[in-house]
């Protein structure tokens, strides 16, 4: 075993295949340090193989990078990959509020069975690190999200305040941490939980808001405001995301949880009229549709304690919506192949009543 922040550890990524897991697995390969990167990913809709292609395609970084296909909830194959990881960091998640809604249970096995194995998994190692049949226990972090607080109306979600969420997705978010908690206070277990912002940027499926307006205003297709559009989040993007969990894996305190917030907060309207500008469309194309059931007001998390421990998001929103914008404009095969499968039908099921009762927007709502 090695030193989880010295050249040459060994890093297990859970969900490496996905959105934000993927950007993590680029960035840990690209630096070039030694380090070698196992994804555990079962490939669920979200998980995809391409997004780990230009690692593979690069031979010094695929000379360093595993990639497992299996489940978090199957103790056999993620006990291997515990004992040979100096650190675990769990991306894997159901992670789609609208889809918690239609269909709730397969949050609940990732979220708290999937955190359980693995925690289970760290445990094991740490009683063999105390045996002395390794040199140290796996530190595990716990990828988390601002939903664990619920809505905020007003000020901003600090760390130590209660867990209020509201989905059955951020519920089943909820859970996972608690019992990492849990295995940290009772068990000792080297544990710390990041609290990410909604994240954007390349390679997120078409799915969430940003993703699917740009690529549906792309294609001409109609944008479904849920309600009024004057819900708000604070966005962050991925790089900056990805770097707030390197450094809390390599500097957040055992036990700890860390806000990682993207200190830009705008209504979703505003987004949308961004959107708009980028892609060449106007408010035409935007349909207010029903809200989505207990949908949470407003997001917004004091980033203080992770700034004092020295991150900082550095990419403006200004700056990487554009940027983000071109980059599904020139990945026209990627957005296509994440539009298959059962996305028609999960349109269908999503939107095809919505947008049938869905009126006309203007700018000025
Ligand atoms: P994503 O949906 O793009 O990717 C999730 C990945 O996990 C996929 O590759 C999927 O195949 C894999 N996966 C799902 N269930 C699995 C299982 N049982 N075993 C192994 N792999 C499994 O998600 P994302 O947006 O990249 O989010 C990653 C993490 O960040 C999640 O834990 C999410 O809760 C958290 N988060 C996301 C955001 C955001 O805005 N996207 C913000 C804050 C926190
Ligand atoms: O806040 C962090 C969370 O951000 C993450 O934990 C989740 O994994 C991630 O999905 C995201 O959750 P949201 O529900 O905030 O993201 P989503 O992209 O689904 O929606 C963003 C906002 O846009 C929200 O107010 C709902 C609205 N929306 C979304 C969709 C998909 C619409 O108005 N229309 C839509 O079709």
């Amino acid at each position: 075993m090695t030193d989880r922040n010295g050249p040459g550890a060994h890093l297990l990524v859970t969900g490496g295949a996905g959105f934000i897991g993927s950007e993590l697995v680029r960035r840990l390969l690209a630096r070039r340090d030694g380090t070698h990167v196992t994804v555990l990913d079962k490939l669920t809709y979200a998980g995809n193989r391409a997004n780990l292609a230009a690692v593979e395609a690069d031979e010094e970084q695929a000379a360093r990078f595993v990639f497992v296909r299996g489940d978090i909830t199957d103790r056999e194959a993620v006990a291997p990959l515990v004992t040979a990881a100096d650190a675990v960091i769990n991306v894997a998640a159901e992670t789609h509020v609208d889809r918690s809604i239609l269909d709730p249970e397969a949050f609940l096995r990732t979220g708290v069975i999937g955190v359980h194995v693995l925690l289970e998994a760290v445990r094991r190692e740490q009683d063999r690190a105390r045996a002395g049949e390794r040199d140290s226990s796996p530190r595990f972090l716990q990828v988390s999200t601002d939903e664990v607080y619920g809505e905020i109306e007003s000020g901003r979600s600090v760390e130590t305040d209660v867990l209020a969420p509201r989905s059955p997705y951020a519920a089943a978010k909820a859970a996972g941490e608690l019992l990492v908690r849990a295995y940290h206070v009772t068990f000792d277990v080297d544990a710390v939980i990041t609290r990410g912002s909604n994240t954007y940027g390349p390679y997120q499926h078409p799915e969430k808001l940003i993703p699917l307006f740009t690529t549906n205003a792309l294609e001409g297709r109609a944008l479904p405001m849920y309600g009024d559009g004057m819900q708000i989040r604070d966005w962050l993007h991925v790089s900056d995301h990805a770097a707030g969990i390197e450094h809390v894996l390599r500097h957040g305190e055992a036990g700890e949880a860390y806000n990682v917030a993207g200190g830009t907060e705008l209504p979703n309207r505003d987004v949308i009229a961004r959107l708009l500008a980028a892609t060449g469309r106007d408010w035409s194309i935007v349909r207010r549709v029903p809200d989505r059931p207990g949908h949470d007001r407003r997001y917004a998390m004091d980033g203080s304690k992770l700034a004092a421990l020295g991150w900082r998001p550095r990419m403006s929103f200004d700056e990487g919506l554009p940027a983000t914008v071109a980059w599904y404009r020139d990945h026209e095969a990627w957005v296509a192949g994440t539009k298959s499968g059962d996305w028609d039908a999960y349109y269908a099921r999503q939107y095809g009543d919505r947008l049938a009762a869905g009126q006309a927007v203007d700018e000025a709502g």
